[in-house]
């Protein structure tokens, strides 16, 4: 099955989702969208109320942001995957509960190795405590990337977040201005990687 493929019958999966109580509560699951070959994955934390009612991610305030920032780096939301931690709106918008968080993270997980992205961007602590040991704070190691693997994981403030604080919103803008570079460089990476699994000299060294 092509990547396409395989992130659509994910998409149908995940609509159908009843693995945790959310599930009953939903007016829509929010699997995610865009390209299945997306280079950049944003992950947030969970639909709101707009995301419940049209079955899309980042359509409210939060996404008018991201859309923004992403127009600043000439992007636009259809050249990126945006998805969420937990794909279906806690009530009231409340934090989602680690058991939601730990019944809906196989669909993020499969997501990330269809996509194959090779920058993803967390949006918020829920995201970020995804990738960075519990200890990291967000106002500490925002913008600052991990790489490994050929890929980046940057951690950035969430768009509601910036929303509230002029000074995070700054930051925000910062951090994501680094984004083309940080594609450069995990793109030469894989080149690299690339062009020393191809060359047999290269491997007799080894
Ligand atoms: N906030 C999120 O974390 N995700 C959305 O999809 C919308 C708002």
């Amino acid at each position: 099955m092509s990547s396409e493929n395989s992130l659509q019958h994910l998409a149908e999966q995940i609509r159908s989702c009843q693995k945790c109580p959310l599930g009953r509560l939903r007016t829509h699951a929010v699997p995610g969208e865009g390209p299945a070959d997306a280079e950049i994955m944003f992950i947030g934390e969970a639909p709101g109320y707009h995301e419940d009612r049209q079955g899309r991610p980042f359509v409210g305030a939060s996404g008018r942001l991201l859309e923004k920032l992403l127009a600043e780096i000439q992007l636009t939301r259809e050249d990126v995957y945006i998805t969420n931690v937990v794909k279906c709106r806690p009530p009231s918008n409340r934090d989602p509960l680690p058991l939601e968080i730990e019944s809906c993270l196989p669909w993020l997980h499969q997501q990330i190795a269809f996509i194959d992205p090779l920058v993803i961007i967390t949006l918020g602590r829920f995201s970020m405590a995804q990738f960075f040991p519990p200890t990291a704070r967000i106002t500490r190691v925002h913008g600052q990337p991990l790489i490994r693997d050929d890929r980046a994981v940057a951690p950035m403030f969430h768009p509601a977040a910036a929303l509230r604080n002029p000074n995070w919103m700054q930051d925000m803008i910062a951090d994501f201005a680094q984004i083309p570079d940080l594609l450069d460089r995990v793109r030469a990476q894989r080149a690299t990687r690339a062009q020393d699994d191809d060359d047999p000299e290269q491997l007799s060294l080894f």
